[in-house]
């Protein structure tokens, strides 16, 4: 863990503006596109500053491509044309989650290949059984041992439909990396419906493949014999613009967030308009008024996309922790995602937790104490407290919350919150 915490100062409103960061959810699944590129470069932009995509960026180093990041520009440069290595280390691929995604990837590109077990948040038990299920099905050898998997397409890709017992965001992305580059058809049935699904498919067409279908339930994967390289801009983190609309809801002021498609955070703005917000959408992005405390929303189910957001149950758990009223949470997707909530009570919080299900009393205020970040948003949420609070919070695990936010406390002292990076 580093030495680094968030200092936060609390109950200042936030008001001003802030442009909205690349999607990290989609940047990594169109890095680890690029290794599908059989000609020339891939240019990604709006490619977030994160230590997850330089993680990614690594693993495309390992494996031979050549890669150039421009932190500055948040631009990615690909060219894969080099790409020969079949084997991720198992510490590049513990790093984080997404580096499953490789696994397609690598697959198309070279037939065969070894890698370890994902790591990423521990939010549950986070199998990988359909992604492995599916490439059973079409037309790849699966062994396990020793925490190693080890892929080998049989002959060739079937292409065949495929149904997905749930609609996993990783597994549909997986498939359409396999299948991008096959001899025939593949249909994906109750796939996942998440904007950064679509994002996928695009950047794979501006490549030259033919993919149709992203955000309905029914992919339909036209494979292609060759993918060149293409320029692509990321689409804007929903997480990210939903993390500081909750925010805004929780300290009152009026904040507008530049560059969020509306649409991507429909679900959202409709529970914080229900908390009292006013929420319009702009030419160019979102602006959020709030005043007064926030009322209590009977429940918050998590839902696969357009459902409430998974992602966004600890941060709107913050909010709801200083709301008139009781919230019940019910977390449908992760098992274990509720780490937060005691931290929220060290702060003096009222939650309960009961298996996948957490009872908020909405209390008049919370204290600033020191808490920690054990995952990415559950961290969110304790920067979300924190700026709520009253007095001093010290948020330590911040290399969680890093993973995900490419300068959180620029974004919310540019929205007016004293907020620094500390060493301690
Ligand atoms: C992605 C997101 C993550 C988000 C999650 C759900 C990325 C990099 N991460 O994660 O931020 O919280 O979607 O919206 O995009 N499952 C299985 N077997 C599998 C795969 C999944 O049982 O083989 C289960 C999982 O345990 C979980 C559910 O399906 O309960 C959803 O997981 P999935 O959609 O695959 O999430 P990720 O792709 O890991």
């Amino acid at each position: 863990m580093s030495d680094a915490v968030f200092s936060i100062n609390g109950k200042r409103k936030l008001n001003g503006e802030v442009t909205v960061q690349g999607s990290k959810n989609s940047a990594l699944p169109c890095l680890t596109a690029c290794g599908l590129c059989d000609r020339g470069t891939c240019r990604l932009k709006n490619c977030p500053c994160l230590s997850d995509v330089h993680n990614t960026i690594d693993i495309l180093e390992e494996l031979g491509a050549r890669c150039c990041y421009d932190s500055s520009a948040a631009v990615a440069e690909v060219s894969p044309e080099t790409l020969f290595g079949d084997t991720i280390p198992a510490d590049m691929m513990n790093r984080m989650r997404s580096s499953i995604l490789f696994l397609g990837s690598l697959l198309c590109r070279k037939g065969e290949v070894h890698v370890g077990y994902p790591g990423g948040c521990a939010l549950g038990a986070r199998p990988i059984d359909l992604h492995l299920k599916a490439f059973k099905k079409l037309g790849v050898d699966v062994e396990e041992s020793r925490g190693v998997i080890h892929c080998r397409i049989r002959d060739k890709l079937r292409p065949t439909s495929v149904s997905l017992i749930c609609p996993s965001v990783g597994a549909t992305e997986n498939i359409m990396l396999l299948m991008a580059k096959s001899d025939g058809e593949t249909v994906i049935r109750n796939a996942a419906r998440e904007p950064e699904i679509v994002d996928l498919q695009n950047f794979i067409n501006a490549m030259g493949g033919n993919v149709s279908g992203a955000g309905t339930d029914t992919i339909v994967i036209n494979g292609v014999k060759s993918l060149n390289g293409a320029e692509f801009e990321i689409m804007p983190d929903r997480i990210v613009a939903i993390t500081y609309m909750a925010a805004a809801v929780g300290c009152g002021g009026r904040i507008l967030l530049r560059g969020v498609n509306p649409e991507h955070t429909a679900m959202c703005s409709s529970v914080l308009r229900d908390m009292g917000a006013d929420i319009k959408c702009t030419d160019d992005g979102i602006c959020l008024s709030m005043q007064g405390r926030p009322s209590a929303v009977k429940k918050i189910k998590t839902l696969y996309y357009p459902g409430f957001p998974t992602d966004a149950q600890p941060q709107f758990m913050a909010v709801s922790s200083i709301a008139k009223g009781t919230t019940v949470f019910v977390e449908s997707i992760f098992e274990n995602r509720f780490r937060h909530a005691s931290e929220l009570n060290r702060m003096g919080a009222d939650i309960d937790v009961n298996q996948c299900q957490a009872t908020v009393r909405g209390k008049e205020g919370l204290s600033g104490t020191p808490v920690e970040a054990f995952d990415l948003r559950g961290g969110a949420a304790m920067v979300t407290a924190g700026l709520m609070a009253d007095g001093t919070t010290c948020v330590s695990g911040i290399e969680h919350i890093e993973r995900g936010y490419v300068d959180i406390a620029s974004d919310f002292k540019s929205l007016g919150a004293d907020i620094d990076m500390k060493i301690v």
